[in-house]
């Protein structure tokens, strides 16, 4: 029986070693051998011809040994130069080479670009969306959002509480690249009071007023969850020129960080005492809650039994809680849906 294959690439996410075991399982059942190809595409660009840099075989004892690691074992990283055509002719050879009959991609919307490339060479491709930041909008969850949705609001529910004991606001950022929906969902868990992302075009002024009525309404304590991404959507606001006669330490251009907000906030809000926290890659790094777990078991199963019936080019989601499949061009195509609504309903009160 040909080898198959399997890749995780883009940021790590939660689950995707339990990716690896479920795929690692399934396969063995229809009898393929596997191949796991090291640090994501990078892995397929042919450095070096020993082959050890870049593949290892995945025996069962290996695999069932990282299911439930943080990670991924595999190791990831983004590929810049696997946009270039002749780049992926070479990998396409090299997975000929090597008699690979299908490989399972898992990562992130660029990740998939790279899988449906190599379908059109000829490979068949399976990919299962790795990524905490949710932003594949053909499925309701990617893999990894559960475990750091729930790192997330364990922190701002830690914070919460120190804020409580001190009545001191709080700003803290969560990841999500370009989608706001660990904001959101973080805010709607923990019951921050002002949650900002990139989806929405505001202002500074606005934030500070949200902020204003929080503290009017006599609420010191709350918290603003900000979006990683929001400030690419945030309407021009010079630091500089704000923050410097308050005599703070600041250079003509500073960009908006979280950390700058949360300095401006105290002097647009009467001097409250506003602190910050980034949460940062404590949201990749952990082990994956038992929904990622269920989702990981179930996509990589799903993936192999598509490969072994000649079925290719698709991606694996999950709607109504039920793993399913489309094209990865369909899939792709799928226009985000950001719940307005919620993000409405969360400031207004
Ligand atoms: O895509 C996952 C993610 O964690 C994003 O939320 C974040 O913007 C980005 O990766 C960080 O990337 P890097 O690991 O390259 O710093």
């Amino acid at each position: 029986m040909s080898n198959i294959a399997v890749l995780t690439s883009g940021g790590d996410a939660p689950g995707m070693n339990a990716t690896v075991m479920s795929v690692a399982r399934n396969a063995a059942y229809y009898g393929m051998p596997l191949i796991g190809v090291k640090r994501g595409y990078n892995g397929l660009l042919g450095r070096t011809n020993n082959f050890d840099d870049n593949f290892v075989r995945l025996d069962l004892d290996t695999v069932l040994n990282i299911a439930d690691m943080p990670g991924t074992y595999l190791r990831t990283a983004r590929c810049d130069e696997f946009k270039d055509p002749q780049v992926r002719e070479k990998s396409a050879q090299i997975l000929r080479d090597l008699d690979i009959s299908g490989l399972v991609v898992v990562g992130g919307d660029g990740s998939f670009q790279g899988a449906m490339r190599l379908c059109e060479l000829g490979i068949p491709c399976i990919g299962i969306p790795g990524t905490i930041d949710n932003d594949l909008s053909y499925t309701e969850v990617t893999l990894g959002y559960d475990t750091a949705l729930n790192v997330c609001v364990d922190t701002v529910r830690a914070i919460r509480a120190t804020s409580r004991s001190h009545d001191r606001p709080h700003v803290v950022e969560v990841m999500g690249r370009h989608c706001g929906d660990l904001a959101l969902y973080t805010a709607e868990a923990t019951g921050a009071e002002v949650v900002v992302v990139p989806e929405k075009r505001w202002s500074v002024d606005e934030i500070a007023a949200q902020c204003n009525r929080q503290l009017d309404l006599g609420n010191p304590r709350m918290t603003v969850v900000v979006a990683e991404g929001c400030w690419e959507s945030m309407a021009p606001f010079d630091v500089y020129k704000f923050l410097k006669p308050h005599g703070v330490q600041v250079f003509p251009g500073e960009p908006m960080t979280t950390e700058r907000l949360t300095q401006i906030l105290k002097y647009k809000c009467n001097g409250a005492e506003f602190r910050h926290t980034v949460v940062g890659y404590t949201q990749r790094g952990l082990a994956p809650t038992a929904r990622d777990s269920i989702f990981a078991f179930e996509a990589g199963a799903l993936a192999i039994n598509l490969l072994h019936k000649g079925i290719s080019n698709q991606a694996i989601g999950m709607k109504n809680g039920k793993i399913f499949h489309m094209p990865m061009a369909d899939a792709l195509a799928v226009k985000r849906h950001f719940n307005r609504k919620l993000h409405h309903l969360l400031n207004a009160l």
